[in-house]
């Protein structure tokens, strides 16, 4: 009958401790799994009050992280200095005369009293001191059996483990959150370089205001239809800010006499696309394609363009976009020799020149996004220093396709 009822007792502590394991372990909050916990302590030796305090070792003291049964605890806190941490037993459950004999009770006796603490069961992982579980007495007045206090003493673990990873896990999360700060300073701080940059440029020439903008705009525009991954986006809108860098070397004259240059003069201009590579390739931008996208601007799948004369096959696709895009802005911009075209004659201009200027997928693509006025999502949510959903460069809204139409 005895060996039975031992049995039995057995079966439901190892039913408990399996209940505590997935309540320690639980996907809910770390401070929600620690008071289920608690409760199934509570539940586990039929004691109603239970607290559990957490180890602040900054401030030298335990800090209540959660309480069942116990009223009027507040934010209670337990003074423990370091010194006395060390004489505590690992995992053990102190009662009586033993817990009255220990700095934790003499630091805290007017709480432990007011309380009626019975039993106080202080919380080790392998490194470190976790806390304290305080317990009230027993609802039958019993004290704790022997394979009872060893049943604490596995829980006390599961529990000094669960709160010893929840901090790392903290931890480690406040690590990635402090990083991915930085990466995002940083990564503003190259788009507030870069768009003062793209001002710089546009400022040079005088029919072509905000020239470098737009084209970022339509280049991200198409590379987001064709369904780029969102930093290589990043990229193309980079790429289109800084096409024409090259460009700050030449004289204003030069760049806005527009028609009737000398082969010298044209030759200087072409020069600006493979001098916009170079200047981009020495910096170190986070996005490794930028200079090519940026040195294949004007070439042609015809292999007519330059500087390098390559043809389709060796074209990158950001190359090819910003062609497009470069091309398309000119056509509907006013030039000193000519009026700005519409966006229809544009359009058919761009068809015309497809497979011998133009890429025919991107052409294509291109030409539906216009012709259905699609409207283009957030693009350039990676400029500086406005509220979410602001444009951070008001004068691209007013993009030709919707004026010109
Ligand atoms: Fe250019």
């Amino acid at each position: 009958m005895s060996d039975n009822l031992d049995l039995q007792r057995m079966l439901y502590n190892v039913s408990a401790l399996v209940d505590l394991g997935q309540e320690v372990t639980s996907a809910r909050g770390y401070a929600e799994r620690m008071k289920m916990a608690l409760h199934v302590i509570s539940g586990m030796f039929s004691i109603p009050n239970a607290a559990l305090f957490v180890h602040d070792p900054k401030r030298q003291e335990l800090a209540l992280l959660t309480a069942k049964g116990f009223t009027h605890l507040g934010d209670a806190r337990l003074v423990l200095p370091d010194t006395e941490t060390a004489q505590l037993p690992r995992n053990e459950p102190l009662t009586d005369g033993l817990l009255q004999r220990t700095g934790l009770f003499a630091k805290n006796a007017n709480l432990f009293t007011r309380l009626n603490v019975a039993t106080a069961v202080p919380l080790f992982t392998k490194q470190e001191f976790i806390g304290v579980i305080l317990l009230g007495p027993r609802l039958s007045g019993n004290r704790l059996q022997k394979t009872e206090r060893d049943v604490l003493i596995v829980a006390a673990h599961q529990i000094a483990t669960a709160i010893h990873n929840a901090r790392i896990f903290e931890q480690y999360a406040a690590q990635v959150a402090e990083n991915r700060s930085l990466y995002e300073n940083m990564r503003q701080i190259y788009h507030d370089t870069i768009q003062a940059f793209a001002t710089a440029i546009d400022a040079k020439d005088q029919y072509t205001k905000h020239h470098s903008f737009r084209v970022a705009y339509y280049a991200a525009a198409i590379a987001r239809e064709l369904q780029w991954k969102e930093s290589d986006v990043e990229a193309i809108y980079v790429a289109g800010l800084l096409h024409d860098i090259g460009k700050l070397s030449l004289d204003v004259d030069l760049i806005n006499k527009g028609d009737g240059l000398t082969p010298m003069e044209q030759e200087k201009i072409r020069r600006h696309a493979s001098v916009s590579s170079d200047i981009v390739a020495r910096i170190r931008l986070p996005w490794q394609e930028v200079p090519r996208y940026i040195r294949h601007h004007h070439e042609r799948p015809d292999g007519k363009g330059y500087p390098d004369s390559l043809h389709a096959r060796d074209l990158s696709e950001g190359g090819k976009i910003l062609s497009i895009a470069d091309s398309y802005d000119a056509m509907t911009s006013d030039r000193p020799y000519r009026p700005r075209l519409t966006v229809k004659e544009a359009l058919s201009e761009i068809r015309r020149c497809t497979g011998t200027q133009f890429d025919g997928k991107i052409s294509s693509v291109f030409s539906r996004m216009i012709e259905q006025g699609q409207p283009l999502k957030p693009l350039h949510p990676w400029g500086g220093g406005k509220k979410s959903g602001e444009s951070t460069l008001p004068h691209v809204i007013d993009i030709p396709w919707r004026t010109n139409a």
